[in-house]
């Protein structure tokens, strides 16, 4: 057996994160206690090229930010792709509306226009796309059937800081994108997100939202509604910041490492890993493989055979439509009945260590055990 663990997940800080956070720990407050995140919001928002960025406490609180501002509520739908986390769709119901489970593409993983399509009624309101695992739907005729079609596109780009889809960064899609800087994703404030927008109405609405439902900038603590608390601290913008500024560096070192995984794996008859279109950058946030069903591994038997040999994996999620939480809605049994691409893939995937400070060395020792497991079979 292996000696350390090969982790699942984790980021790669250096001194310049060191650095901004100490500044945003010793600095950070009276005058200056809005810098961090006021810098953070406008580097993020010229990154992806939106007029503005709402710094939050996390990816799920932009999604909830994102229906509240679109006046989504009870009776009104909102698509889901069914294979994602469940932070997609969990705000859908914190407004009080239904999800709807949409079928993926079992090559890009991702929702598509058709499966969408599918799955519209006179209800819908809302679709969140996610882009899985840092790859990217086909996002023109997802966004071209939204437009005919009148139902508003948020983006969950909460896997996919860096990635692009015709040369257009994760985070410029819809009306909405939200990002995730957990511990686990490529650029991490430990926990974090972020709302992205265009529309200035939405913007003030969401500030308002962030703040117990007072305008920005009151101090007379003056509330107009009931709002959220979400906000970012400065410590967790400082890093972020930092992170941003090096993301680059962040994505070029995942793309190493899926790299290593592939050209090891990449011809291995039964297994299949991420995709990359030729119009996308994949970022590859989670390096992840499906295994053929006819070699006899499903997720729950290979991920505690590699774990024994101390290389820590993840499953690939489950269908959102299949999770006992969902179990009574009538949706997600429509979406057992239908979502064909999703109950084939899910079963068999596998998310493989793709944390960011991995050596070659150490994947390399990934790759023998599974591919001795699979030989096994
Ligand atoms: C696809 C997807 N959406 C949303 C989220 C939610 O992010 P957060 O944990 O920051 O709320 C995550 C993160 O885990 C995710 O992977």
């Amino acid at each position: 057996m292996m000696s350390t663990r090969i982790p699942i997940a984790g980021p790669w800080i250096t001194e310049k994160e060191i650095r901004y956070v100490n500044d945003a720990v010793a600095n950070g407050w009276y005058g200056n206690a809005a810098k961090y995140q006021t810098e953070f919001e406008h580097a993020f928002a010229a990154f992806a090229g939106r007029r503005h960025a709402v710094s939050l406490p996390s990816c799920t609180a932009g999604l909830h930010l994102a229906l509240l501002a679109l006046g989504i509520g009870p009776g009104d739908e909102v698509v889901v792709p069914d294979v994602t986390w469940i932070a997609t769709s969990a705000p859908v119901s914190y407004v009080g509306a239904t999800p709807v489970f949409a079928d993926i593409d079992r090559v890009s993983w991702c929702i598509t226009a058709a499966s969408l399509e599918a799955v519209l009624t006179p209800s819908t309101k809302a679709v969140i796309v996610v882009d899985l695992y840092g790859n990217m739907p086909d996002l023109d005729p997802i966004l071209d059937l939204c437009r005919d079609r009148n139902v508003a596109v948020i983006e969950d780009a909460a896997e996919a800081a860096g990635a692009t889809y015709k040369n257009r960064p994760a985070g410029s899609f819809g009306a909405f994108s939200a990002f995730s800087f957990h511990g686990s994703k490529t650029l991490t404030t430990g926990e974090g997100g972020i709302l992205l927008l265009d529309d200035d109405a939405a913007y003030r609405e969401c500030l308002i939202q962030r703040d117990h439902g007072r305008a920005p900038g009151d101090t007379m603590f003056w509330n107009h509604t009931i709002g959220q608390k979400y906000r970012m601290s400065s410590m967790q913008a400082a890093l972020g910041l930092a992170q941003l500024e090096r993301l680059p560096e962040l994505i070029e070192r995942k793309r190493t490492i899926f790299d290593w995984y592939s050209r090891a794996l990449g011809n291995v008859p039964g297994l299949t890993l991420n995709s990359e279109a030729p119009d996308v950058l994949n970022v590859y946030w989670m390096v992840t493989a499906i295994v053929d069903p006819k070699l006899g591994w499903t997720k729950e038997k290979l991920i505690p055979a590699l774990r024994e040999q101390n290389v820590d994996c993840r499953p690939f999620f489950y269908p959102l439509s299949m999770l006992p939480v969902y179990e009574s809605f009538p949706s997600a049994a429509a979406a057992r009945a239908r979502n064909s691409a999703a109950y084939a893939v899910a079963p068999y995937g596998v998310n493989l260590p793709s944390a960011l400070t991995l050596t070659q060395e150490q994947v390399e020792q990934v790759i023998n055990e599974l591919k001795r497991l699979l030989d096994q079979a």
